[in-house]
């Protein structure tokens, strides 16, 4: 039976399997690939999507979860990249090779949506399941920061 959500803003409908993980969904069928595979089980963030909201990592979701729900990928953040969180990503130059970037984002934008005042010890927990290969954290703290802050 087919799924429908919505995905960035678009009612989306896909003929596949219930138990197709939503990131092979965006990617394979929906063509939106800004959503890495990282590990598949959970452990990176580097699939990190929105479902009504909050952040989710997209291996771990299953095509049936998100039936009538709304998805965002990296993709539907911002049409024009202009998010806080992307434009702080920018102004403080913080991917190396990019690879965990979207997931970082993604996570980053569902934290400070919930918590616009977050603190640095905050930002570190609510971050710590986003693995970085090229050890970006010090500039990705400060980039949710300025983001949330301004600071
Ligand atoms: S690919 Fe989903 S958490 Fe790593
Ligand atoms: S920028 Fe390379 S993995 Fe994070």
């Amino acid at each position: 039976m087919p799924t429908t959500f919505t995905l960035n803003g678009a009612q989306q409908t896909l003929d596949a399997p219930p138990e197709m993980p939503l990131l092979w969904a965006v990617r394979d069928l929906a063509g939106l690939t800004g959503t890495k595979y990282g590990c598949g089980v959970g452990l990176c963030g580097a699939c990190t999507v929105h479902v009504d909201g909050e952040a989710v990592r997209a291996c771990l979701v299953t095509l049936d979860e998100v039936d009538g729900k709304t998805v965002t990928t990296i993709e539907g953040l911002d049409p024009e990249g202009e998010h806080p969180v992307q434009r702080a990503w920018r102004e403080l130059n913080v991917p190396q090779c990019g690879f965990c970037q979207a997931g970082q984002i993604m996570q980053a934008a569902s934290l400070i949506a919930a918590k616009p005042d977050i603190t640095d010890a905050e930002i570190l927990e609510g971050m710590r399941g986003n693995v970085c290969r090229c050890g970006c954290y010090q500039r990705i703290v400060a980039a949710v920061r300025h983001a949330a802050t301004g600071i």
